[in-house]
């Protein structure tokens, strides 16, 4: 049964958020895999680094620009600290929000000496001065500074120390072409599977002295949707209650029973997940029905049905997008221990099953 009166969640605070909580940042930085060879998973952008890294580095160059691509929580801030680190460069970090004006960036360039790492997160949010500037600075290591105003307006060019910009971005289509074009190689990021996000649980437990037994890393890995931040937030919930409400060990049973008290299910849906599969299939017979007429239905914002809870239960294969309207597959009534009417067809039969890659 879904209430019709949920009040309204937190999506950023939701266990099962993909965004970084408020103060995680700094378990998240212990957490972080520091070489190369640390980190866990892709195994085809760890590859394609590496070369572009061995590379560079035997012919004495900085490397070319390098784009990180992805949703957000799989690894693309610790794959730029990465990089840094095994280039043996210092690393000055920025973000594109914080570029607001041309001079905000021409003060970061003209600072940079020979090989360091410029680190731009969230590059897709760079206001459009600032990255005309950095056009000139990634292709030509120079920078126009313009002083003073009006007519009398001169630009003065200023040479920059040759460097390697890491962009970071978990909207790369909303990135310019003349931008896109200047990164020498893009490094997509993809969920990790099951197996992976065993072994970053593992090595975060044992960062944090945290004993799971291997069931257990097993049940918080295959919950965390494909993502090593969740992975890592959900170990540290089944810590609390293996300390408070058990002897310290996550069994397989203490972390079910922990992960109940979260409402995170078997395949890492959340109440809100569910309520939108419940109301799909209970109250509109498995759909079409418009996202809108559903976010009113489970109570949340159109935004937060469409950008929090969605992206996961298509990947799931739960949830289909169609022209006409939002519909259940059949993996969806299964997974609610429901039997689709007897003429229901799914619409969309080939839905994605649980991990494929995207
Ligand atoms: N491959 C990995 N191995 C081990 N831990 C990882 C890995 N990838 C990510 N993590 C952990 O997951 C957390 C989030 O990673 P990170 O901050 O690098 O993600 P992100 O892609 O930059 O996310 P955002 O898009 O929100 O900036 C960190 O605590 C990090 O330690
Ligand atoms: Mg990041």
């Amino acid at each position: 049964m879904h209430d019709e009166h949920m009040a309204q969640s937190d999506p950023e605070a939701a266990p099962l958020s993909a965004l970084p909580h408020r103060g995680e940042r700094e378990v998240e930085t212990t957490l972080r895999p520091r070489k190369l060879d640390d980190f866990v998973g892709q195994p085809r952008v760890r590859e394609q680094l590496q070369l572009v890294l061995e590379s560079a580095r035997r012919r004495g160059v900085p490397p070319d620009h390098v784009l990180l691509s992805g949703p957000p929580g799989l690894g693309k801030t610790s794959m730029a600290m990465i990089i840094a680190a095994e280039l043996d460069a210092a690393i000055r970090i920025t973000s594109g929000p914080a570029l607001e004006r041309a001079g905000d960036l021409a003060a970061m360039l003209s600072n940079l000496a020979e090989g360091d790492v410029l680190f731009i997160d969230e590059i897709h949010r760079i206001a459009r001065p600032a990255e005309e500037m950095l056009y000139l600075a990634m292709e030509d290591f120079r920078v126009d500074v313009v002083v003073g105003k009006g007519p009398g307006a001169t630009s003065i060019p200023l040479e920059i120390a040759p460097f390697t910009l890491v962009g970071a971005t978990t909207r790369s289509g909303a990135l310019t072409g003349p931008l896109r074009d200047r990164f020498g190689f893009t490094g997509q990021m993809e969920f990790y599977s099951p197996e992976e996000l065993e072994l970053v649980v593992e090595r975060a437990a044992t960062i944090l002295g945290i004993t799971v037994e291997p069931e257990g890393t097993a049940e918080i890995a295959r919950r965390s949707r494909g993502t090593p931040r969740i992975a890592n937030r959900l170990l540290r919930r089944v810590r609390d209650y293996a300390e408070v409400r058990a002897d310290g060990r996550a069994t397989r049973d203490v972390v079910r029973a922990a992960l109940r008290v979260y409402d995170v299910d078997e395949l890492g849906l959340d109440r809100l997940d569910r309520a939108v599969l419940t109301a799909l299939t209970r109250s509109f017979g498995g759909g079409p029905v418009g996202l809108s007429t559903l976010a009113v239905a489970v109570g949340e914002e159109t935004t937060t049905v469409e950008e929090v809870c969605e992206p996961y239960l298509v990947r799931a294969g739960m949830l289909a997008r169609t022209p006409r309207g939002r519909v259940a597959t059949a993996a969806a009534w299964e997974h609610l221990g429901l039997r689709p009417p007897p003429e229901y067809s799914p619409v969309d039969g080939s839905a994605p099953t649980l991990f494929d890659q995207p």
